[in-house]
């Protein structure tokens, strides 16, 4: 049905149809953003054209097409399953103030039906359902109705699911309309289901109509414009009949190279699968890092800190499969033929081939020894490690909190962030990177997000337990400054009922104002007082336990946990609690991910 089967085919077409409906092609911007201090990575097509979304004039004109390097880092750790990559091309087009809805939602169909020759029995979309920013977008709704796309495959769904933007805390946004393909071998349902893992969402079309401000508040842009997003990996994967993006032609060839290196299989076994995917994601993502004409080089600041830690992950997987070192610049040779198209890459060969060297011969001299250090001082702690030892694992072995967090992780421990971020203070000329508030994706801190994502967990933790069962545990929980991640048992999936009831519980204790209080007691009476402790963990007999106070309740206080911290002194100060996503992460345990805007 489907022909398409390499990256440059799909790009090609798309730049071409575009290019036939009177668009320009743009080049790929840096993946360094220009002007713009407080993101690290260009994000999405559209972060290199916000300044032409508010008013300035294109040179090229209003209406853009072109294929966009990218890398999002905040979900690095789900990096080795089947879909998610640091590094990632997105296809866009876009009209700056020109055409709206109707040309970009039949332009869309035509290329995915014409071009694509998907059939339209396979698709389905979404529009935003509408609320008191901005109204329900019927306007799409017709349009997709008068190009035959049946009702019962249109589905209306709120800000979370159908807006998107603004890139950074500020700037255009806009609600959206989203295609989705059926991509299982079985016959497509009549209705359209969002929540059906089958529906693969391959193209989202924003309509960027508003201005979002440092209050909150939504103001219509002087201008209409469209920005759309398609990932290639994502659509390839799909087109192709392929339930695994590292099975497409864009990773087939870095997967042989690493199956030669370890001498090992591609999805013999579950955990070198997922070692060997976290090895091609993240020498991908370095070696566009590198290959970017900013020259920026592996170090503790910035750019240089995500580049380190993908490339020390990398390593250290690497170790897991045995492969000998040095590799990463075994794997480049793979990876430039498939982008023939980046310039840069083929001029900076020799700068990325280099500072791979260079820094897997500067990881590999602490690495063992870092290991059997990280080995001595976890032998006997049965919870925390100390944000000194975390500390001491960054400054002589070179450890990013990250993949130290990661190693506690896998045994069932946790590091003492507060204390390590006091250590990382008292470090002089660090402390700078520390304060310099770009570590969006970087550096682990006790940031004021952060706070509010701890706290904000401990209130999910406990709305969970009161609307879902007594039974509800916690599982496991990760926070990084734009989001919390948190893992419970539970049988089923949430219906929509059910989140937005969690939602609103969740929103009316951080409108009570109440305070969180910390104190530090024997293990015994923290449990005895109804504290929850992590299922499996042990514990130290002197823990510190967080109590959210509250006096309407029968008890005096809504939640009492066992932890470390940090969190804020009062709920108040968080802003409006939403769930993103609400999934299975294992067999009985779902993971919710949600933020606090
Ligand atoms: N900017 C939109 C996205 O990233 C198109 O999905």
């Amino acid at each position: 049905m489907i022909k398409l089967k390499t990256r440059q085919d799909l790009i090609k077409e798309y730049i071409e149809f575009f290019k036939s409906k009177h668009h320009k092609h743009i080049p790929s911007s840096s993946l360094i953003p220009e002007n713009d201090p407080t993101v690290l990575f260009t994000t999405a097509g559209m972060h290199p054209l916000v300044p032409y979304l508010t008013g300035q004039k294109h040179p090229l004109g209003k209406l853009l097409v072109s294929v966009q390097k990218c890398i999002r880092t905040q979900d690095i750790e789900e990096v080795g399953d089947t879909t998610h990559h640091t590094f990632f091309e997105m296809l866009g087009n876009w009209s700056l103030g020109d055409y709206f809805k109707e040309d970009a939602i039949k332009f869309s169909f035509k290329f995915l039906t014409e071009i694509l020759n998907i059939p339209r029995e396979r698709l389905a979309v979404s529009c935003f359902a509408g609320d008191s920013d901005a109204p329900k977008d019927t306007e799409s709704e017709k349009i997709w109705l008068s190009l035959g796309i049946p009702k019962e495959r249109i589905a209306f769904l709120p800000k979370k699911n159908n807006w998107w933007g603004p890139a950074g805390n500020t700037g255009p946004c806009g609600p959206d309309t989203e295609m989705f393909y059926w991509k299982s071998k079985t016959k497509p349902p009549r209705r359209f289901d969002a929540e059906d893992e089958n529906w693969v969402e391959i193209w989202n079309d924003v309509f960027m109509q508003y201005n979002k401000d440092k209050s909150g508040k939504y103001f219509s842009l002087s201008q209409q414009n469209v920005d759309t997003g398609m990932g290639v990996e994502r659509t390839l994967a799909v087109l192709n009949g392929l339930e695994d993006n590292y099975q497409t032609s864009i990773f087939q060839p870095i997967i042989k190279e690493i199956e030669l290196l370890s001498n090992k299989k591609y999805g013999k076994n579950e955990e070198e699968t997922r070692a060997m995917r976290i090895i091609a994601d993240h020498i991908r993502a370095a070696t566009f890092i590198l290959g970017d004409e900013r020259g920026i080089k592996p170090s503790n600041l910035g750019q240089g800190y995500v580049l380190r830690r993908l490339i020390r992950r990398a390593i250290r997987y690497a170790r897991i499969l045995s492969i000998p070192s040095p590799f990463a610049s075994k794997i480049v040779k793979t990876i430039l033929p498939i982008f023939p198209d980046y310039q840069e890459l083929h001029r900076n060969h020799k700068f990325i081939t280099q500072q791979l060297d260079e820094e897997e011969m500067r990881f590999n001299q602490t690495l063992e020894k870092g290991l059997k250090k990280f080995e001595e001082i976890s032998e006997d702690l049965k919870t925390i490690i100390p944000g000194k030892e975390a500390f001491l694992l960054f400054q002589s072995y070179g450890f990013p909190i990250e993949m130290t967090q990661e190693l506690a992780e896998e045994k069932g421990l946790k590091v003492d962030l507060e204390e390590y971020n006091q250590e990382f203070q008292k470090h002089q000329d660090l402390s700078r990177t520390a304060s310099s508030g770009m570590f969006k994706s970087g550096l682990a801190d006790n940031s004021e997000a952060t706070r509010m994502l701890h706290t904000a967990t401990h209130l999910l933790n406990e709305a969970l337990r009161r609307i879902l069962s007594k039974e509800v545990k916690q599982k496991g929980s990760n926070i990084t400054q734009e989001r919390l991640r948190f893992d419970f048992n539970f049988p089923r999936k949430l219906t929509s009922d059910e989140i937005k009831s969690i939602e609103d519980y969740v929103n009316e204790k951080i409108k009570s104002a109440l305070a969180i209080t910390r104190s530090e007691i024997p293990l015994k009476d923290a449990l005895s007082s109804g504290a929850q402790a992590e299922f499996g963990a042990k514990y130290p007999e002197l823990v510190s336990v967080y109590t959210i106070e509250d006096p309407s309740d029968k008890k005096g206080w809504f939640s009492r946990e066992i932890c470390t911290g940090p969190h804020v002194s009062n709920t108040s100060e968080l802003g409006n609690f939403k769930i993103i996503k609400e999934e299975a992460s294992a067999a009985g345990i779902r993971r919710i991910k949600a933020v606090v805007e």
